[in-house]
């Protein structure tokens, strides 16, 4: 990939999408593709054929999707699997129609089975059942991978399938009732989208092979930990109570990274570090200064 490759972000007003256009622009990438939702529904295929038929971008990094929590999977079924169905499938296939030179597409750790061993290896997927209160999601995801794989063994399409853990960061959502885990305070092994969004670059620059490839810091820490950490960072010491009547979803959940690791990534930004960060960057967003809070 040079640094005047034409480079597709889709989804890059999202969490991730926007991180790896920071990372890509701080890499000297100068001919970076964006469009918006309103000008491009990546719904619509129609519309995705004649973008690729115009843009023509060599390199394609997916990061749009329609994501969502616990609740949204539950209330809005049929848009998680049939949004999510047609992303994929249209931008897969016009990516390869159209003379992409590599597509990378983000999936979910949610695509691997609820009791799934921990740490959850690659080979796990697809070998005992999923979560239900993200199945439709998890299965539009997989459906994805499998699409990418169908690509590299009839057509010898260059894509590759990235499994990130849960995100935060800089860009996230604090809505909480559509949150991810972080916001809504829920759980597990968290990696900042800045590190992702390295991860993404690097896995674009020397990974191509039909398996999936985690990309998480393999550690991970209980809920109590973590609202005790968001405590420190924000300065609150009332008392912590836990609602333990909500649903949680699969109960452990921490990727197996070591075939990352041998390629030679690690993830940077540790926890503390990144929600002291992120609590930085919404307090901006709310227009109020971390003593005005304290005080
Ligand atoms: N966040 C996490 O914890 C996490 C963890 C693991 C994996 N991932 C994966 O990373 C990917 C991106 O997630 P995210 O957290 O960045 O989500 P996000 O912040 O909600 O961003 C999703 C992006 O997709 C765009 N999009 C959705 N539907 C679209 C459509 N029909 N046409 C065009 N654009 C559309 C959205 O555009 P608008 O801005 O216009 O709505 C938005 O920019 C997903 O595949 C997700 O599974 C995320």
């Amino acid at each position: 990939m040079d640094k005047s490759s034409g480079v597709y972000v889709a989804g890059h007003r999202g969490l991730v999408g926007s991180a790896i256009c920071r990372r890509l622009q701080r890499a000297g990438y100068s001919n970076v593709i964006v469009r918006d939702r309103g000008q491009l529904d990546l719904t619509h295929q129609p519309a995705v054929e004649a973008f690729f038929a115009s843009e023509k971008p060599e390199y394609v990094f997916l990061a749009a999707a329609k994501v969502g929590g616990i609740l949204a999977n539950s209330t809005y079924p049929v848009d998680f699997l049939r949004d999510n169905l047609s992303i994929e499938l249209n931008v897969t296939d016009a990516a390869y129609r159209h003379g992409v030179k590599k597509l990378e597409s983000l999936g979910s750790s949610c695509i691997y089975p609820k009791l799934a061993p921990q740490p959850i290896k690659e080979e796990y997927l697809l070998t005992s059942p999923l979560e239900p209160t993200n199945e439709w999601y998890a299965i539009a995801k997989i459906a994805g991978i499998k699409l990418a794989q169908a690509y590299r063994q009839q057509y010898g399409f260059h894509a590759i399938s990235l499994m990130p853990t849960n995100l935060y960061g800089p860009g996230d959502h604090f809505d909480l009732k559509a949150s991810h885990v972080l916001p809504a305070l829920m759980r597990r092994e968290f990696l900042h989208v800045d590190d992702l969004a390295d991860a993404a670059l690097f896995l674009m620059l020397h990974y191509d092979e039909a398996e999936i490839i985690n990309v998480g810091v393999g550690t991970d820490l209980s809920i109590r930990e973590l609202a005790e950490l968001v405590c420190r960072v924000v300065g609150y010491q009332g008392r912590l109570v836990f609602d333990t009547s909500k649903p949680d979803g699969t109960p452990q959940k921490l990727l197996d990274v070591s075939r990352l690791r041998a390629l030679g990534w690690e993830a940077r930004i540790g926890l503390e570090e990144g929600i002291r960060e992120t609590y930085q960057w919404f307090l901006s967003q709310q227009g109020v200064s971390q003593q005005s809070v304290a005080t």
